[in-house]
C-alpha cells in the first residue's frame, strides 16, 4: 500500500527512530509499502522516518544512476566505518522541488540486517554511498538541508518559504 510522505517542516521527520528489535512480518509488510510508494514518487531511496514510522528501517534503488545495484531494505543500518570527503547534488521526497550540493563521505561501510534477518554488510563509494548516508540520517531526524552551509541554509529557508506558499509540490 502506498504511503504518505511526510514533507519539511513535518515535525516527524526530526524524530530519532528505534530500532528494530525482531524483522517479522509487519516489518517486511512496511518495506513493501515502501518500496512502492518510493517508485509511485520517483525516488531513490527512502526511510520510514519519510512515512511517518519512527523504526530504523531504509529501501534504495540507486539503479536509474548506478548500474548493476539490486533494489534491497536494511534494518538498523550503521554507518561503521567512512572515509574522504565528497560534494555532490541531493534532493529529497521530504523537501520537493529543491537540490543542493552536499558534502559527505566519499566511501562508507555500513552493517544492517537484510529483510530477513540476515546480517549483511555494504562497501559503498559515489552516489550509492551518498544515498546510504542521506537515508540513514533520516533515521535520526537529519534532512540533507541541515548540511548545508550557514549561509546557503538561510537562502533554503527564505526559498522554501516561498515554494511552499505557492503551493509547489504540495
Ligand atoms: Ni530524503
Amino acid at each position: 500500500m502506498k504511503r504518505d510522505i511526510l514533507k519539511y517542516p513535518d515535525p516527524r521527520l526530526r524524530r530519532k527512530a528505534e530500532p528494530v528489535s525482531s524483522v517479522d512480518e509487519g516489518v517486511r509488510e512496511l518495506i513493501r509499502d515502501m518500496f512502492e510508494t518510493m517508485y509511485a514518487e520517483k525516488g531513490v531511496g527512502l526511510a520510514a522516518t519519510q512515512v511517518g514510522e519512527p523504526v530504523r528501517v531504509v529501501v534504495l534503488d540507486v539503479s536509474p544512476v548506478v548500474e548493476d545495484v539490486e533494489p534491497f531494505a536494511l534494518v538498523n543500518p550503521e554507518i561503521v566505518s567512512a572515509e574522504g570527503s565528497e560534494e555532490g547534488e541531493e534532493g529529497c521526497l521530504s523537501v520537493p522541488d529543491y537540490t543542493a550540493p552536499v558534502k559527505r563521505a566519499a566511501r562508507v561501510t555500513v552493517r544492517a540486517l537484510d529483510e530477513e534477518g540476515q546480517e549483511v554488510e555494504i562497501n559503498a563509494e559515489g552516489f550509492l554511498a551518498r544515498a546510504l548516508q542521506h537515508e540513514i540520517d533520516h533515521l535520526d531526524g537529519i534532512l540533507f538541508v541541515d548540511r548545508l552551509s550557514p549561509v546557503k541554509k538561510s537562502i533554503f529557508r527564505r526559498k522554501y518559504a516561498k515554494i511552499a506558499r505557492s503551493g509547489v509540490g504540495s
